[in-house]
């Protein structure tokens, strides 16, 4: 069933473990997600960057191929398909209509004002639509898309402010987490996390991942995070399976054959990611 996050996400938070926001990039990583997910009956949410949704030829084929898929695999598991730093109000608009169930506007490189304004319309749009919203508050920093930026926390106060003035589902406190890989061990605030999570009814998301140590994850999780965004390390583990492959098949053509050799890689991680976040249905 395609979905919005809000009841997987609440569970999570009430349960104490974290729901996977996996990114596609491609109809066989989507199937794969689907497979695996579905094989171990959790629930998923599939985030799809802008970058991604340029390259899958825009959202309206993203639902297509999500739909169409889950249908032809008997995909029973909750399923919530979601833009990831959705830039404006435009492409968040853009995706709801075109069936998404959920979208994060990503308005943190704006003053706050400008934030809560940007994200007060995306909520009112979403929510006559059944739509859920994330937003983020401090920047995240890192390499996401290709882009680099630079990161600011989040302070308890900001967090409440964007919160009460625009009615968000979900939020995305920037607390020293990375996109892409870390340059050492990531530094998170686990003491302001804990402080939001207790001071807000909503579920908490944690971005960049990929590269964070399992006690640092189990941690965050116990600070009350509830979705955890994985793509880098979905990319690393498949693109390594794929360059064994072709190292060790020099005459394989096949396109099916080249993409589906990290299909494995794929699977394994993700019951990992499953375990790991102790993700229950
Ligand atoms: P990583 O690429 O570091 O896993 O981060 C993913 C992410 O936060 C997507 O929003």
């Amino acid at each position: 069933m395609l979905v919005n996050f809000n009841k997987m996400l609440m569970n999570a938070k009430r349960g104490k473990y974290a729901v996977p926001h996996l990114n596609i990039n491609n109809l066989e990583w989507t199937k794969y997600i689907l497979e695996k997910c579905n094989e171990l009956e959790v629930p998923v949410i599939l985030g799809v960057s802008e970058g991604a949704a340029k390259y899958m030829g825009g959202f309206n084929a993203i639902t297509g191929m999500v739909k169409g898929l889950m249908q032809d695999l008997n995909i029973t598991i909750p399923v919530c398909l979601h833009v990831d730093h959705g830039s404006s109000k435009e492409t968040c608009i853009k995706a709801i209509d075109a069936g998404f169930t959920s979208v994060m506007i990503d308005a943190s490189r704006h003053e706050l004002e400008e934030n809560i304004k940007i994200t007060k319309e995306v909520v009112e749009y979403a929510h006559e639509r059944g739509v859920s919203v994330e937003a983020e508050v401090g920047h995240i920093g890192g390499t996401e898309d290709n882009i680099t930026s630079s990161a600011t926390n989040a302070t308890l106060e900001d967090c409440l402010t964007l919160y009460e003035n625009t009615g968000i589902d979900s939020l995305a406190p920037a607390l020293g987490s990375v996109h892409g890989f870390y340059k050492g061990e990531p530094n998170l605030d686990f003491e302001t996390m804990k402080t939001i999570n207790e001071n807000l009814p909503i579920p908490l998301v944690l971005h960049g991942g990929t590269g964070i140590p399992d006690d640092k994850i189990k941690k965050a999780i116990s600070c009350g995070i509830s979705k955890i965004n994985i793509n880098t390390d979905l990319q690393s583990v498949w693109s390594k399976a794929v360059r064994k492959f072709l190292d060790e098949n020099k005459d394989v053509y096949d396109p099916r054959k080249i993409i589906g050799s990290g299909e494995q890689a794929i699977k394994t991680r993700i019951e990992e990611i499953v375990t790991l976040f102790g993700t229950k249905r």
